[in-house]
């Protein structure tokens, strides 16, 4: 399992010590919530944020961009250090297109799914991902509870990308804590994204050795 604590519930004033905080209690990647105010209700961090955690940190830097018109900038977030970056079925056009260019610029490509999208829409562009990100709540707000039938979407994935014989990565994000993370691995994911229940705390590097410890 790789934990991938968002730093959109961290205090964000001092964005490079909970960073490291994450970092000393095991986390494998940290995961960027980059918000529109118009994808979703909430506006939150663009590339300059982005590549302030480069500075901090070598862990693979996941972004997750829920924004409209995720094309535009792409080429931004890859500039700015991201690792790997999924980008929403459900606002995007030309979906093939940013996936290759990702790949084209060495960047890991994911696709991520709304609570109500089916797997299905994943269909045709499956064999060229490196991974789905799997919502398990409405995106726009980190603390919300998890909805259970993100868990069923995950096996379902799971088999299909065994039955296709593809190599996908899992990633589940939304409500994740440390009474329900072993539910979640058992379901295929092998990202799981934390935010509240690593930093609403105060003692990130704590939390995540917790959930962790949960996991296993
Ligand atoms: C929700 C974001 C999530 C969220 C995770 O829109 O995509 O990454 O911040 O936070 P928790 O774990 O608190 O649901
Ligand atoms: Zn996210």
């Amino acid at each position: 399992m790789i934990l991938a604590p968002s730093i959109l519930a961290c205090d964000l004033g001092r964005l490079a010590e909970e960073i490291r905080a994450v970092e000393r209690g095991g986390a494998g990647m940290i995961h960027v919530d980059v918000m529109d105010g118009r994808f979703v209700p909430n506006i939150t961090l663009g590339p300059v944020v982005v590549a302030a955690c480069r500075r901090a940190t070598a862990l693979p830097l996941d972004v997750h961009l829920m924004i409209e018109d995720a094309e535009r900038y792409l080429d931004a977030f890859v500039d700015a250090g991201a690792t790997s970056i999924s980008v929403h079925v459900e606002a995007l056009t030309h979906l093939q297109r940013a996936v290759a260019h990702l790949r084209g610029r060495g960047i890991a490509p994911g696709v991520a799914l709304n609570p109500a999208t089916p797997i299905a829409t994943l269909q045709e562009i499956l064999p060229e991902l490196d991974y789905v990100l799997v919502m398990s709540v409405n995106p726009g707000f980190a603390g919300q509870k998890l909805l259970p039938p993100a868990l069923d979407k995950l096996r379902r994935l799971r088999e299909e990308a065994r039955a296709r014989g593809l190599k996908l990565r899992l990633q589940l994000d939304g409500g994740v804590n440390p009474a329900n993370i072993k539910s979640v691995l058992e379901a295929g994911a092998e990202i799981v994204v934390v935010g509240a229940a690593a930093f609403a705390a105060g003692d990130p590097e704590q939390a995540v050795r917790g959930l962790i410890g949960a996991a296993s």
